[in-house]
């Protein structure tokens, strides 16, 4: 199939677009580099079946006079749609970055489709659209108030994917994520933290209080779980949660995991308050039922996802004993 991924540079689409390659599909890349790199890419640039396009999807001009020429009458069926802002705190200072780059991309993207008779789209969004509750993270829960820009934007971003697939489409996949992490991050608490200890600090500052607690997903299960999806899924609009079977790794685990996997040996300095910055969720904890129940199910849990990633990217960085 010839499938196009936007934000195919950034962590999640380029281990996408390795495994789409690896099952036989040929793949257009579009990414503005904003924060994805050609060095993710460095495997797939090397497959005859891979091309790479520097767009950006933001601006419908750019969109038509550089990608339309390039999907006429080639025979693209489906699109990955993984663009957006992925720095939520960016968001809340300036509303402009997720309505740029979280839903004008989306936006952009379906009229792209519409031009040239695409008919399946597959999106990435996020817990954020469920905004802070007490109980479990379910498909069906309501009302929807993020409290990001950014999870408004995905919001909105399904409401028009969902309105596109009852006027044009054939059928959409809606991916809400939980936190997720592996090699190529290009951002997030390990990323983070690993960039203060490369400054050799006397103590290691996090964010909050430590007691924030999420679920962590490995890119590797995510890719796979999200290809299960796609290809098992009946629904016209199949909107599943992905995520680990438990409650999640706590903000402080992590850290002393990082302190542990570095071998720098420094002690926690946390900064207080029950969140890391304005327009985080502090706590949630997925219902992932739905997804078991069409037959996938993670084996790893939320630390050892952590644990996994954090080894991944120590060396990646450079920062291990
Ligand atoms: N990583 C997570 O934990 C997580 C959680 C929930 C949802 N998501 C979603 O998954 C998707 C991929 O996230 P990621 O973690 O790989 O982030 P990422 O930042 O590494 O990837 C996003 C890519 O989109 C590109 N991009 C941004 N704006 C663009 C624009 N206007 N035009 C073209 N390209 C643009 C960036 O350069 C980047 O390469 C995003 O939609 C994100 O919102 C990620």
């Amino acid at each position: 199939m010839n499938i196009i991924i936007t934000g195919a540079a950034g962590f999640i689409g380029s281990h996408l677009a390795d495994r789409l390659l690896e099952r036989g599909d040929s793949v257009l890349g579009i990414d503005n580099f904003a924060r994805g790199t050609r060095e993710n890419l460095a495997a797939a640039l090397t497959n005859p079946r891979f091309r790479l396009l520097s767009c950006d999807l933001a601006n419908d001009a750019a969109v038509q006079a550089v990608i339309d020429p390039l999907v006429e009458g080639q025979g693209f069926g489906a699109v990955w749609h993984l663009a957006a802002n992925s720095d939520i705190p960016a968001g809340v200072a300036d509303p402009g970055v997720d309505l740029k780059d979280t839903f004008l991309t989306t936006y952009n993207i379906l009229n792209l489709m519409r031009r040239h008779g695409m008919s399946e789209i597959a999106f990435a969004s996020t817990s954020a659209v469920y905004g802070e509750h007490k109980e479990q993270l379910v498909e069906t829960l309501g009302p929807l108030l993020p409290i990001s820009n950014y999870g408004a934007m995905k919001l909105a971003s399904e409401g028009a994917i969902s309105a596109a697939v009852e006027s044009h489409f054939k059928r959409a996949c809606i991916f809400r994520f939980p936190n997720v992490v592996g090699s190529r991050g290009t951002h997030g608490v390990i990323y983070d933290l690993l960039g203060k200890l490369s400054g050799r600090p006397n103590t290691l500052e996090v964010l909050g209080d430590g007691t924030q607690k999420k679920p962590y997903l490995h890119v590797s299960e995510l890719v796979e779980a999200m290809l299960f999806i796609w290809d098992k899924a009946p629904d016209k609009i199949a909107l599943y949660n992905i995520g680990p079977e438990d409650e999640g790794a706590k903000v402080s685990t992590i850290a002393q995991t990082v302190v542990d996997v570095s071998g720098r040996g420094v002690p926690l300095q946390f900064t207080g308050g029950d969140r890391g910055w304005v327009g985080d969720v502090p706590r949630f904890f997925y219902s992932v039922e739905k997804l078991a129940k069409l037959g996938w199910r993670p084996r790893m849990k939320s630390e050892q996802a952590v644990r996994r990633a954090v080894e991944e990217l120590a060396v990646e960085r450079g920062i291990t004993p």
